[in-house]
């Protein structure tokens, strides 16, 4: 083969290459295995012609790495161009999540509580029959105790239809005085409507010392609907019959909307039920191992969607479940 006539062939396809691909194609069709310079210099007999070949290789291969620093330089050069960042351009604003209003409450009432030196526990939500009804002296009868009102796991196993049951587990953990508020889900058979849900939320409040009085079940209520509604609401109660109280009572607070003069909200009465609340039963202080000739009680209890619904106009419970976050996002 004519070494030189080579070269100046190889070098041309080199200089005539402008992507990376064609040089590459340059490389294999005139250096690679089969190339007719491979093949020539597998053949070679004498040192003259060896080293013309050689020198043909080299000059080649010195082409190729010429050009492909070019090459890459001008695809460099192209990006840096071609994809430069305006850094003028307005940002895309990443939207921060937050809590659900339902968190939200919790952790609220969970600060009213601990700042009059309350602790709080979260309790078990698959719960023995045994403590939640039987210990808190639900009678034989009560319709609570229906498959139909509740839901059973199995004869003596069901889902906590109320948060009461931590009241026990309480007072059989430690002794008075006892400042506690139980915060989690419940359950109930209940359909499905604007305010009601079978899953929902409640806060159980038990205070246990020496010489508690319905007063102080009073004074602590309205402090926290004045924690959670604001300073301007006040507290009334009515009386109520609940298995584990005596008296017991229902609580009620004065409507934000009106301020009490009556509205749609309100139904026209100037006051929103909160719960369920009362002096412990000494029945059920003995049941905790508690003895009620020397200590006495109130308790609470009262819903997280309620006082979410109430805070913020929630027309419809279910809202709380659905998570769409064009709902969620507005709280
Ligand atoms: N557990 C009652 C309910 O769910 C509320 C309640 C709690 C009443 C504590 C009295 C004392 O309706």
């Amino acid at each position: 083969m004519d070494a030189d006539a080579y070269r100046q062939e190889g070098l041309a396809a080199v200089e005539r290459a402008t992507t990376i691909a064609e040089l590459d194609q340059a490389r294999i069709h005139y250096l690679g295995r089969k190339s007719e310079l491979k093949q020539a210099l597998r053949e070679v007999r004498d040192r003259e012609t060896g080293m013309a070949l050689n020198a043909t290789r080299e000059a080649i291969e010195q082409a190729l790495a010429t050009r492909q620093g070019e090459l890459d330089r001008a695809a460099l050069d192209r990006t840096l161009t071609e994809e430069t960042v305006d850094i003028t351009l307005p940002g895309e604003r990443r939207r921060r999540g937050h809590l659900h209003l339902i968190t939200q409450v919790r952790r609220d009432v969970e600060d009213a509580f601990v700042g009059l030196g309350y602790h709080v526990r979260y309790d078990r939500e698959v719960e023995t029959t045994e403590y939640n009804f039987d210990k808190l002296e639900f009678p034989p009868w009560h319709a609570a105790r229906s498959p139909r009102a509740t839901f059973f796991l199995d004869g003596d196993v069901v889902l906590r239809t109320e948060t009461s049951p931590s009241q026990i587990h309480e007072m059989e953990e430690r002794q008075p005085p006892i400042y506690m508020v139980s915060i989690g889900r419940c359950y109930r058979r209940d359909t499905i409507d604007a305010t009601h849900y079978p899953i929902f939320h409640q806060f159980e409040g038990l205070a246990v010392d020496r010489g508690i009085t319905l007063a102080d079940l009073k004074g602590t209520l309205l402090h926290v609907m004045r924690e959670l509604f604001g300073e301007d609401r006040a507290v009334r109660f009515r009386t109520h019959y609940f298995p584990f109280t005596e008296p017991s009572i229902e609580p009620d607070v004065s409507c934000g909307i009106c301020g009490g003069s009556g509205c749609r909200t309100c139904g026209y009465s100037g006051w929103l039920e909160m719960g369920g609340a009362g002096m412990v039963d000494p029945a059920v202080l003995r049941n905790g191992g508690i003895d009620p000739e020397e200590w006495s009680g109130f308790a609470f209890g009262c819903g997280l969607e309620r006082v979410a619904q109430l805070r913020h106009n929630v027309p419809d419970i279910r809202v709380l479940w659905e998570n769409d976050v064009r709902v969620l996002r507005q709280f």
